[in-house]
């Protein structure tokens, strides 16, 4: 019988996030009966789940509950092997664990054995390898910004991760940082170093005017076949939210030959499979065309940023914004198809941070408004 409790987070002064909550008296390595179908329920009901205390869980036991979540899935890493190719941007980011493929390594600095992988150097985003504009080097410990707002996702050939799961294995701590968006706002907000940002894509599309919640129901997007490597070359705009239009992305004769049945559009907005809400799901760095209720298609890149950044703009304001505060232990469980999140901070060199994360490849596309579908 299970024993597991679900507790949304408490209220914060001025914050105005309305998901995720803390599930005690379970462990991952030994689920009891009846554990697995309260926290499913949780994860779409709450978006965001962390579990303390579960240093101990080994990399099957966070395969297989990660994969529970869509039990027809294959159990192919979310990512397949795609983030082999050097040239996709995230191929610096993950180390595949030997044993356990699905199950990635990522952190920062060096180590020297876990998981069966040997003297790796892991090396945590810096948003000066991706953004336009960068925080003056004077700054960079105090200061930084959202790496990259994103679903964890292929976006080519593979349907989107239902879940991922990160678990903290060592975590540096103590310090915060301010993230800036140096967007023109005056907008910051003050995060525990290295934290992991998560915004909802519910409130993300609650919040916007009607006709712009017409919009998100009957339009389409279309991602950039390779999307990863397509983008390699361009830059992202301050606030992580989606991509500066330089004429960078990389030409289709440029990149590995395209399968054109793999390229997906899917709709704007992706209904929950509990609630029967709508999530405002976008990853906005890949997105390429919109396919419009009338038919027709955008295919100005800059103007399809700029539609989509007005709608996601509103929905990583500084109080909705939920920053994890990791400890070492933590296992936290996210709903990938109803959350947007980003990597945030910088450390220095000599601060190791080692965490594990898995997604699988969803067993099917997401599915949103019925009437997009057609
Ligand atoms: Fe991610």
């Amino acid at each position: 019988m299970s024993r597991a409790t679900v507790q949304p987070f408490p209220p914060t002064p001025g914050s105005n996030v309305n998901f995720g909550a803390e599930v005690s008296n379970v462990d991952i390595d030994n689920l009891r009966d009846g554990d697995f179908d309260v926290i499913r329920d949780a994860l779409f009901t709450h978006q965001v789940l962390v579990i303390k205390n579960q240093g101990h869980v080994s990399a099957r036991a966070q395969y297989e509950i990660t994969k529970a979540f869509d039990p027809e899935a294959v159990g192919r890493y979310g990512h397949g092997k795609t983030i082999d190719a050097k040239r996709s941007v995230l191929h610096p980011d993950l180390k595949t664990i030997p044993h356990q493929p699905q199950v990635q390594v990522i952190g920062n600095g060096f180590v020297k054995e876990y998981e069966g992988l040997k003297n790796i150097h892991l090396k945590h985003p810096h948003h000066r390898s991706f953004h336009a504009t960068v925080i003056p080097d004077q700054d960079d410990l105090v200061a930084t910004r959202f790496y990259r707002w994103h679903i964890d996702a292929a976006l080519y050939g593979l349907a989107p991760p239902v879940a991922t799961t990160l678990m903290a294995v060592r975590v540096p701590g103590g310090r915060h940082q301010t993230v800036r968006y140096d967007d023109g706002s005056g907008d910051e907000k003050i995060v525990p170093l290295g934290t992991t940002a998560f915004v909802s894509g519910y409130s993300m599309y609650d919040n916007l005017s009607p006709e712009d919640q017409e919009f998100a129901r009957t339009t389409r997007v279309e991602y950039a076949p390779h999307p990863y490597i397509w983008m390699s070359q361009a830059k992202s705009r301050s606030d992580g939210l989606g991509l500066v239009s330089e004429g960078k992305e990389l030409a289709l004769s440029d990149l590995p030959p395209v399968e054109w049945d793999k390229v997906q559009i899917l709709p704007l907005c992706w209904t929950n499979p509990v609630t029967g809400k709508l999530a405002l799901q976008v990853h906005p760095a890949a997105i390429r065309k919109l396919h419009l209720q009338d038919g027709s298609v955008l295919e100005d890149l800059e103007q399809v940023r700029d539609r989509i950044h007005r709608l996601q703009r509103p929905g990583i304001a500084p109080d909705l914004v939920y920053a994890h505060d990791w400890e070492e232990g933590d296992f936290v469980i996210f709903h990938n198809r109803g959350l947007l999140h980003s990597v945030v901070g910088a450390f220095a060199e000599d601060e190791v941070r080692i965490f594990r994360q898995c997604n699988i490849a969803g067993s099917k596309l997401p599915t949103g408004p019925q009437h997009v579908l057609a």
